[in-house]
Formats: structure tokens, C-alpha cells, sequence
């Protein structure tokens, strides 16, 4: 019998996403196809504190979130020269080092999704799922990655970026800059926050101050966005040649809510209900994937990401709204239902991310890491 990948699943995270990432991980260790794979759960505290823990104990536990031990060994990824990463205790000496073949981060949010755990990872010299430092940035800046997807010609709303700094020197002029860019309603957001924190909808100008300052306790940049009346698409990529796209879903907010908020997000039972496939035409649908697609490349992405668009439904235009890097992975969540939907079950999905992530790295390999000028 051939020896199993060692994948070694990342949860939790020093972030306001790590409940979601405890869901999504049991979810993924659920499924990991054991006659491939063996599972290494290292979840990272909300200190940020990286600990092994025990499978056994965790699939005891047999929790819809995984848990997460206080006295799981607190431990560090080390480089070996064969591609692989070895898993050592921070204190003490390991008397048999782990070996870890990949990781497989499944946590959400600033710092575990925007290139901050992705270079700690690089560091370690090992292969893991997802898009690398690059991708995972651009994904988690609104701002940066609506510039990108500009450049290659997606469509995007119009749209100002305030730096906080600049704003507090003087509110008025910028109040005046968005006055003459857009009309209302206008949309107020954080350029690095999810889950709609942050997110006002304004409808008059009286309100603007007080939503960009609101904004600006979660982020040292915010958008203002010119407000459409939208429907909501979402995409599910992942890489290959060619990347496979999969059929668009739709997400439709109960319209007790302004828009697709925190509250319908997560805190109203009945905050949305989704349509999969999309109720879209073909031609629809077919313009639809293609920008998904189009996205993935203008924005460096890697392994999988979901693509969402806003659907304007007076226009009838597709508009680029945002790219996930490391979206919600519990059997339910959008990305892997879309796949499914697409003829991909999730547990076939999970071995394809971990391939393509050792193919990735094998790529990588090949490249010299050194050099040496011979003139
Ligand atoms: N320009 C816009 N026009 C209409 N609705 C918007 C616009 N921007 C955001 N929204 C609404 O706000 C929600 C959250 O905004 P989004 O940019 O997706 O941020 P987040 O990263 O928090 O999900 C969207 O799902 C949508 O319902
Ligand atoms: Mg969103």
C-alpha cells in the first residue's frame, strides 16, 4: 500500500471569523477521504497560539464545530529540504517529529485569509491549499482587488476609495468628492472586513458622515459605492486548464432587510434563502462564469475562491463585486454546493484542492532558490 498525504487542516484563527472556521473544518475533516489522507488538526487560538490536537479526541467529540484542547501541544512548522514541513514542539525537543506533506487552512477572515497565515506557510517551505501571499492580499482588499479587476476589463461600479487619514483632515471636501462621483443611494463599507461589518446603505447625504465614520472603526480604508438596485450571483471556481467554473447561484436577502446585512447574514433564520442554479438566462449564465473566471486570473488566485457579482436589475449588467479566497467550506456552504451542483461531490473536492495544492508545490520546487552570477 502506498503511504498516505499527510494533511495537516489549519482552524480557528486570531480572527472574527473563527466560530465559522471551527463549522467549516469539522465539516472538512468529516469528509477528507481517509484511504488517501491521514488528518493533523492544528487549530490556532483566538491568541493566535498554533497547538496540535488530538483526532481521536476530536472525532469523539463529534461536534458540529470543532473543538479546540487548552492543553493540545503548542507547536511550529519547520522547513525540511524535501518539500515538506515538520511539525515540532515549541518547547522541548520532539522525540518523532511530524511529518506534514500539505495544509489545508480553512479559516476565513483577516489574517488567516489575507496572506498573513498563507506567508507563514511559505515560511515553513510546505504545500497548502488556496491562493499564496498575493492572491489571499488582493482578495481581502476591496479596494485593490476592484483596481485589478478594472484593469482587466471586468465591470466594475463606480466607486471611491477614503484613507482615513486623509479623511479626518478634512471630512468635507471628501463628502463633496463623493457628492460629485455618485448619487444615491451610495454603499459605505470597510475595504477589509466581511460578513457585512461595517456595511451602511445611505440614503441621504446627511447620513454619510456618520456611516464613514462608523466604517472607520473597522478599517483605515472605506469604500463609497455607488448603490444599485442588485441581484446577488455567486460563482464557485477552481484552478485547472481550463479553471472549471460552476453553475451560479443566487442569493435573495428577505426584503425586511435594506440589503444582504450582518443581521440577514447570520442572526435572522429566515435573512435569505439561495436559488441553485440562478434563475438566469443561458446567456446569462454563460457571462456570468466567464467574468468568474476572468477574475480568478486578474486576481492571482489560486486553488479555489468564489467569485460574487451584483446582477443590476434595471441595467441588466453584471458587475464585479468581490472574490473569497478561503470561503465558508461546511457541507452547506455555497462554494461546495455550487461544485456539487456542478458534478463535484465534496468529498472528490477536497482531494482535488490537496492535489492541486502538491502539484503547485512540485512546480515550485523546480525553481532555484539561489543564484550565483557566473559572468
Ligand atoms: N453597490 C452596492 N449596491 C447594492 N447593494 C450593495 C452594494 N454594495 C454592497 N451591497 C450590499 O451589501 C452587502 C455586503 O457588501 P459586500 O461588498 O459584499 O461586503 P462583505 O464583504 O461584507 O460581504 C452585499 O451583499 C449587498 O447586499
Ligand atoms: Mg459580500
Amino acid at each position: 500500500m502506498t503511504e498516505k498525504i499527510r494533511v495537516a487542516v489549519l482552524y480557528g484563527g486570531k480572527s472574527g471569523e473563527h466560530e465559522v472556521s471551527l463549522q467549516s473544518a469539522a465539516s472538512v475533516i468529516q469528509h477528507l477521504d481517509r484511504d488517501r489522507f491521514d488528518v493533523i488538526p492544528i487549530s490556532i487560538d483566538k491568541q493566535g497560539k498554533w497547538q496540535w490536537n488530538d483526532l481521536r479526541l476530536i472525532e469523539e467529540a463529534k461536534g458540529r464545530a470543532l473543538p479546540i484542547f487548552g492543553d493540545a501541544p503548542e507547536m511550529r512548522l519547520s522547513p525540511q529540504a524535501d518539500g515538506r514541513a515538520a511539525l515540532l514542539p515549541v518547547t522541548g525537543s520532539a522525540a518523532n517529529p511530524r511529518q506534514i506533506d500539505v495544509v489545508f487552512p480553512v479559516m476565513h477572515g483577516p489574517l488567516c485569509e489575507d496572506g498573513a497565515v498563507q506567508g507563514a506557510l511559505e515560511l515553513a517551505g510546505v504545500a497548502y491549499v488556496g491562493a499564496g501571499v498575493l492572491g489571499s492580499a488582493i482578495g481581502m482588499d476591496k479596494d485593490i482587488a476592484k483596481r485589478l479587476a478594472l484593469f482587466a476589463g471586468l465591470p466594475v461600479l463606480p466607486y471611491l476609495a477614503l484613507a482615513k487619514r486623509d479623511y479626518e483632515r478634512d471630512p468635507a471636501r471628501w463628502v463633496q468628492a463623493v457628492r460629485e462621483k455618485l448619487t444615491l443611494p451610495v454603499f459605505v463599507k470597510p475595504c477589509n472586513m466581511g460578513s457585512s461589518v461595517g456595511v451602511h446603505k445611505v440614503k441621504q447625504w446627511e447620513a454619510l458622515e456618520a456611516a464613514l465614520q462608523d466604517a472607520f472603526l473597522y478599517d483605515l480604508k472605506v469604500l463609497v459605492e455607488q448603490g444599485i438596485d442588485v441581484r446577488e450571483i455567486e460563482v464557485a471556481v477552481l484552478e485547472g486548464e481550463p479553471l472549471f467554473t460552476s453553475v451560479a447561484s443566487e442569493i435573495n436577502a428577505n426584503p425586511k432587510h435594506e440589503f444582504y446585512s450582518y443581521e440577514a447574514k447570520y442572526l435572522d433564520q429566515d435573512g435569505a434563502t439561495v436559488d441553485l442554479p440562478a434563475k438566469l438566462d443561458a446567456a446569462q449564465m454563460e457571462r456570468v462564469r466567464q467574468l468568474a473566471n476572468d477574475a480568478f486570473v486578474a486576481l492571482e488566485c489560486s486553488g479555489l475562491a468564489r467569485v460574487d457579482f451584483f446582477l443590476d436589475r434595471r441595467g441588466g449588467d453584471f458587475y464585479f463585486n468581490e472574490i473569497n479566497t478561503l470561503p465558508g467550506f461546511t457541507s452547506i456552504s455555497m462554494y461546495p454546493k455550487m461544485m456539487e451542483a456542478s458534478g463535484l461531490p465534496y468529498r472528490e473536492l477536497l482531494s482535488r484542492l490537496i492535489e492541486l495544492a502538491l502539484e503547485k508545490q512540485a512546480r515550485k520546487h523546480g525553481l532555484k532558490t539561489d543564484y550565483q552570477d557566473q559572468l
